[in-house]
């Protein structure tokens, strides 16, 4: 398996969540992409860019890594250390206010980082849909809730999460928030496999953030989450 080559960033210095890159391993095995360096694919909130680095040696595209919180010179720093900074360019820009060139990307993916800015209906057909090429796809994995807790984040998470329990929504609010629009050919949201692995990896990585995790895992984290899959074709 792919992943088994990354197994050097499975650690704090790098994971900013649960392991992101199971995530992606999940969504890029289900729905494969194969391109060349020609070829542009936006990371969406990519943090450090170990995303960027996955997506860029295992789709063959170059990635313009986007973020909001990690700046463009660490992550430029960390891409010319990789020996990729021909394939991977750091973008520091606010997902709600991006200038790229319209069509300009293959394919889109986010992990772990789209329930921070696009949960209003609309965003997607506003702010992400005209940068993607026709025919073009997107990936995207959030942490939500299982389906059946679905409109019940505040009530079950706010004692982990606080003032952000209400960006944990359930695959069928994502299906309805990324919406209908005559470029979309289909929209596929759904509950990931990866759970229990990534969020294993990360409470292993012994990160502080991850050691906040741990005291909530088996009363909150389990039992009503889970990751969201998303897939948005676009015709
Ligand atoms: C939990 S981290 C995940 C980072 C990375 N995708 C990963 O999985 O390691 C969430 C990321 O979302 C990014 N983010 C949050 N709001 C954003 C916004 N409005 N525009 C761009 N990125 C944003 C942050 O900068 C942060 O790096």
């Amino acid at each position: 398996m792919r992943i088994d080559a990354y197994k050097e960033f499975f650690k704090a210095e790098y994971m900013m969540g649960p392991n992101c890159l199971r995530l992606l391993d999940e969504l890029l095995s289900t729905y494969p992409l194969q391109f060349t360096a020609e070829n542009r694919i936006l990371d969406l909130g990519c943090g450090k860019g170990v995303t960027s680095l996955f997506t860029a040696k295992e789709t063959g595209a170059t990635v313009y890594a986007n973020d909001l919180w990690i700046s463009e010179e660490e992550n430029r720093a960390r891409f010319k250390a990789w020996g990729m900074e021909d394939r991977l360019i750091p973008v520091h820009k606010d997902a709600r206010d991006l200038h790229f060139e319209k069509e300009m990307f293959d394919a889109l993916i986010s992990i772990d980082a789209y329930h921070y800015f696009a949960g209003a209906e609309g965003f997607f057909a506003e702010n992400i849909l005209p940068f993607i090429k026709k025919g073009g796809t997107v990936l995207i994995a959030v942490p939500g809730m299982k389906t059946e807790f679905d409109g019940r984040s505040e009530e079950l998470l706010t004692p982990w999460l606080r003032d952000e329990a209400y960006m944990f929504q359930s695959p069928v609010f994502w299906k309805r928030i990324l919406g209908e629009h005559p470029d979309i050919e289909e929209v596929r949201t759904w509950e990931m496999d990866s759970f229990d692995i990534a969020w294993q990896e990360w409470l292993g990585t012994a990160h502080e953030y991850a050691l906040g995790d741990l005291a909530h895992f088996d009363s909150l984290i389990k039992p009503y989450t889970c990751f969201v899959g998303m897939m948005v074709k676009k015709r």
